[in-house]
């Protein structure tokens, strides 16, 4: 399995010009024109540099969904402000961006070895070269053995580290995750976050990540932007100046890692209540 408690160096900073994903003055009211309109995002403005890992934390229905379908392009209704993906705006189906979900959609008639390569395999990456990617994605998630079994021979926090290789083995440069470690147990899930910082220090993807768990935002980010309850807005971005590399339960001993985690319940609790 994977020495997920060691983690190799980041390849440096994010560098600086264009920012891969940027959020201006985004607006996004569900049922505009309709008889209760829903106002759900609310003036948020938000930048990401290339390789950046950012977490986004708030309330229950603050729009951080909301946020990552904008940014997939796959919400048809219309927002308003300025939303850009590696400089452009957002479309469905850009290749530029891979999304990942707090349950896992492994298809239950395909071995781990499919279910890893089936997002290649949409995008029309031929044959070899997506087996061959998908079984070095298996591997540096801890399950090159487990290529040949299907999924219900695969426990819940194996079935999520196939979902990553799927996610990693798509080279997408940007990488949307909803609380895909949301429903693992508290250990499984230390250990995952390790697998997944060994991954972006690999790869070094642009990454906005959302998440209930401020444990795991401080752990994993950057930077992490605390939203406010519906309509959500920013009430702070909070950098995370912890050294990289990181391993996820040595930081549980480290006094600042308990400090930012007082910080951003502090922010959470300020934000809390929302004006609906
Ligand atoms: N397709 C939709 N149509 C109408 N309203 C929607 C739609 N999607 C989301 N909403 C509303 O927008 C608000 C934000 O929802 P969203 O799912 O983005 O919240 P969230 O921050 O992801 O919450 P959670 O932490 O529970 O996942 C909610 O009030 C929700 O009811
Ligand atoms: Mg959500």
């Amino acid at each position: 399995m994977n020495d997920a408690t060691s983690i190799k160096p980041a390849a440096g900073r994010p560098s600086s010009g264009a920012p891969a994903i940027e959020a201006r003055d985004l607006v996004m009211r569900f049922g505009a024109g309709g008889p209760s309109p829903v106002l759900a995002v609310d003036h948020v403005s938000f930048a990401l540099a290339p390789g950046e890992f950012v977490s986004l934390i708030g309330p229950s229905g603050c729009g951080k969904t909301t946020i990552l379908n904008l940014l997939t392009g796959l919400l048809h209704e219309t927002h308003e402000g300025q939303l850009h993906v590696l400089g452009k705006p957002p479309r469905e189906g850009n290749p530029d961006i891979a999304y990942m979900l707090a349950r896992d959609s492994l298809l239950p008639w395909r071995t781990t070895l499919a279910n890893a390569a089936y997002g290649m395999e949409i995008r029309g990456v031929p044959k070899q070269e997506r087996e061959t990617r998908a079984r070095d994605l298996l591997k540096q998630v801890g399950l090159g053995d487990f290529a040949d079994k299907y999924p219900k021979a695969l426990s819940h926090g194996m079935r999520q580290r196939c979902a990553l290789a799927r996610t990693f083995a798509l080279d997408s440069p940007v990488l949307l995750m909803d609380e895909p470690f949301g429903a693992l147990d508290a250990q499984t899930k230390l250990t995952l976050e390790d697998v997944l910082m060994n991954l972006w220090s690999t790869h070094r993807k642009t990454v906005v990540f959302v998440t209930h768990d401020l444990a795991e935002a401080i752990a994993l980010s950057d930077r992490v932007i605390v939203m406010s309850a519906r309509p959500g807005r920013i009430v702070a971005d909070v950098p995370i100046d912890l050294p990289r590399p990181r391993s996820v339960r040595k930081l549980q001993s480290d006094h600042r890692f308990h400090d930012l985690y007082a910080q951003l319940w502090g922010l959470l609790e300020q934000g809390a209540t929302g004006d609906e």
